[in-house]
């Protein structure tokens, strides 16, 4: 198994390119099942998640192919298996995207039920209610979600709560559904905004993506279309806060900054400079950091996956900091990671509260998911000497060529095997 080597202690300096948004990425990908025409989609981060999700579309038969440029085109006209089985989903809980386009246009999906994953519970009952409310019958066979419609109907959705892909199933699902859907209390992530923009250039008519309230007047066919990801916040934020806690200066260059506002804020509050372009974003840290509060919530609030990433700010930050995870139940497995490697981290409830040390000192830690990971391995690059970050492929999942690009950066780190 790899792990990591990192030699901490080294503040980072220089130019980052972010790479396309895996959150964007993964039901763009499952978009293609929309419509026997081929979607070409480009700058899609080279990711396990990503592969293991064109692993999913293949097994379906999905035909799949990357050109030069490393687009990837994805013809969906002979699905022969509706399925994800629990392999995949176990494997990544996305996977689940495939259940609203399947059934919008083959009428039947089974999928794996995702069962409980390192960060929670994590349920699809709203998925399924929607699908329900479009009119689709779902049974429970022997662990598999089956859903069956012969076309779904247009129809008003309130989710019960903020839930990202359980608003993409169902904004996809509702593209080929007869009438108008309006799903209420919807996410408003810009992920879900890249997903929209791509079924509106497949000839989808959605309405409001970005607000709560999105309308979907249902088409009779979708047709070939080209997609740019967008790039990857969460990558953006990790790079800008890894930067901010080893004392460096970095600029995040094919950023959009307009989609890290909150983690901005919380940046400017710890004492770093940040500034930002179109799309770019430069942090530069001088002196001591000053620790702080945040609350993670769905978007435009800070968002839950960049919550064990800034915590780490806070280790080594002046002052009491307390971190709220108000998204998942379990997620604070960092935390002792963390404690190993000399930070001062008190967990009560939902609520981290870091007590400031001057420094870190590296240990060996094991990463538990994939955000976790990234926190580890900002944390390895703070403390002093060396830390062996292991079970790194939840890293891999997630971050494209991680190690590559903080090298650019000045890091001294290296995966040995
Ligand atoms: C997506 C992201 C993930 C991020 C999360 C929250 C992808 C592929 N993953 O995950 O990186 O951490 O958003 O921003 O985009 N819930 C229910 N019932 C449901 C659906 C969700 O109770 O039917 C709950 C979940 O258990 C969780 C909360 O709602 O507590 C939010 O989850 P959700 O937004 O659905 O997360 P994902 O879409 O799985």
């Amino acid at each position: 198994m790899d792990r990591l080597l990192i030699e901490g202690g080294i503040p980072l300096n220089g130019e980052v390119y972010v790479s396309g948004a895996k959150n964007a990425a993964l039901p763009i990908l499952c978009a293609a099942l929309l419509t026997e025409e081929t979607l070409t989609v480009s700058n899609v981060p080279h990711l396990r998640d990503v592969t293991t999700m064109l692993t999913l579309l293949g097994q379906m038969g999905v035909q799949i192919s990357v050109d030069e440029k490393r687009s990837i085109q994805l013809t969906a006209a002979n699905v022969v298996h509706p399925e994800a089985t629990y392999e995949m989903v176990k494997t990544m809980r996305a996977s689940v995207l495939v259940l609203g386009p399947l059934v919008a246009r083959l009428g039947q999906a089974r999928v794996s039920l995702p069962g409980g994953c390192a960060i929670g519970l994590r349920p699809v009952d709203q998925h399924l209610k929607g699908l329900q409310a479009m009119g689709a019958s779902i049974s429970m066979e022997q662990g598999y979600m089956v859903a069956r419609a012969d076309r779904l109907k247009g129809a008003r959705i309130r989710l019960d709560l903020v839930t990202v892909t359980g608003t993409e199933n169902l904004m996809m699902a509702a593209t080929l559904a007869r009438g108008t859907s309006i799903l209420e209390n919807a996410a408003k992530e810009p992920e879900v905004v890249d997903l929209a923009q791509c079924l509106i250039a497949m000839g989808a008519r959605i309405s409001g993506a970005g607000t709560d309230v999105i309308t979907i007047e249902g088409v009779e066919r979708l047709h070939a279309a080209s997609h740019q990801v967008m790039p990857d916040r969460i990558e953006t934020g990790t790079f800008l806060v890894a930067a901010a806690a080893t004392g460096g200066s970095v600029r995040v260059t094919g950023a959009r900054p307009e989609t890290l506002t909150a983690v901005l804020e919380k940046l400017r509050e710890t004492g770093v400079r940040i500034e930002t372009g179109s799309d770019w974003i430069q942090v530069q840290a001088s002196g001591v950091l000053k620790a702080v509060n945040f609350s993670t919530a769905p978007y435009p609030d800070f968002p839950t996956d960049m919550q064990a990433q800034f915590m780490v700010l806070n280790t080594v930050a002046q002052g009491q900091g307390i971190a709220k995870e108000t998204i998942f139940e379990n997620r604070f497995m960092h935390v002792q990671e963390l404690c190993r490697l000399g930070a001062h981290i008190e967990v009560q409830g939902n609520k981290a509260i870091t007590h400031g040390v001057p420094h870190l000192e590296g240990a060996s830690v094991m990463a538990t998911d994939l955000r976790a990971s990234a926190s580890l391995v900002i944390a390895g690059l703070v403390a002093r000497g060396t830390t062996t970050v292991d079970r790194i492929y939840h890293l891999d999942r997630g971050y494209e060529a991680i190690e590559e690009k903080l090298s650019r950066i000045g890091a001294r780190i290296r995966r040995v095997h």
